[in-house]
């Protein structure tokens, strides 16, 4: 007989996931509308893509997988309902599962040695998330986690942030902090995005 183990029982704190689902909301947080517009334009193709914040819309994945632009995305939730939400894509739509792959985790938890490289990562929700309970199991801090996906990127790789979350002033910040330690630029604005590029 097979025993599964107790998962429920933790005995330190527990990870501080998002017990929400997002849908598309484009009149309140466009960035991956904005995000998919701006890689249609600049004729982006056969990318590598990481995306923090996936919504349970999954659009980013979808949109990808059907363009014809063979970009590839791996992207991160914490809401356990999104995760769910991107099983049931997988199964009914194998063909956006194809280069669409998303995990279940919290950010700042990220271990590079698990990590591809990457042409592009979208940071929109840097410094919306990261509390006290993230420190409670030593979470990283959102500019280590900004280090860790410049870390990650090809040369002349771009990681973009959204200038209309409510977070903005952390992300601003901790770029223009990531900017002193790391060789990357500020390349052009975009809608509400900014992107940044690696420059060595
Ligand atoms: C407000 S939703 C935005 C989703 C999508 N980017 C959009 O704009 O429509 C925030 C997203 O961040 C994710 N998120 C929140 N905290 C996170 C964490 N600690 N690590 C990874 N993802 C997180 C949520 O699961 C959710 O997908």
């Amino acid at each position: 007989m097979t025993e599964r183990p107790d998962l429920t029982a933790g005995p330190g704190a527990k990870m501080h996931f998002w017990d929400a689902y997002w849908d598309l909301r484009t009149g309140e947080c466009p960035c991956d509308v904005h995000f998919v517009a701006w890689l249609k334009d600049r004729g982006i193709r056969d990318a590598s893509i990481f995306h923090f914040g996936t919504g349970g819309h999954h659009h980013v994945g979808i949109e990808t997988a059907r363009d014809g632009s063979n970009n590839a995305v791996l992207g991160i939730t914490a809401a356990p309902q999104e995760y769910d939400s991107y099983v049931k894509l997988a199964i009914e739509t194998p063909e956006v599962a194809r280069t669409y792959k998303v995990f279940f985790g919290d950010i700042y938890q990220l271990d590079p040695r698990l990590l591809p490289s990457f042409d592009i990562a979208t940071l929109f929700h840097l410094g919306e998330f990261r509390t006290e309970k993230n420190d409670a199991y030593g979470g990283l801090t959102d500019l280590e986690v900004a280090t860790i996906m410049f870390d990650q990127l090809k040369p002349g790789g771009r990681i973009l942030t959204y200038t209309g979350s409510y977070a903005f002033d952390v992300a601003e910040r901790d770029m223009a902090a990531l900017q002193k330690i790391r060789p990357i630029a500020l390349e052009e604005s975009y809608e509400k995005l900014l992107v940044f590029r690696r420059t060595d």
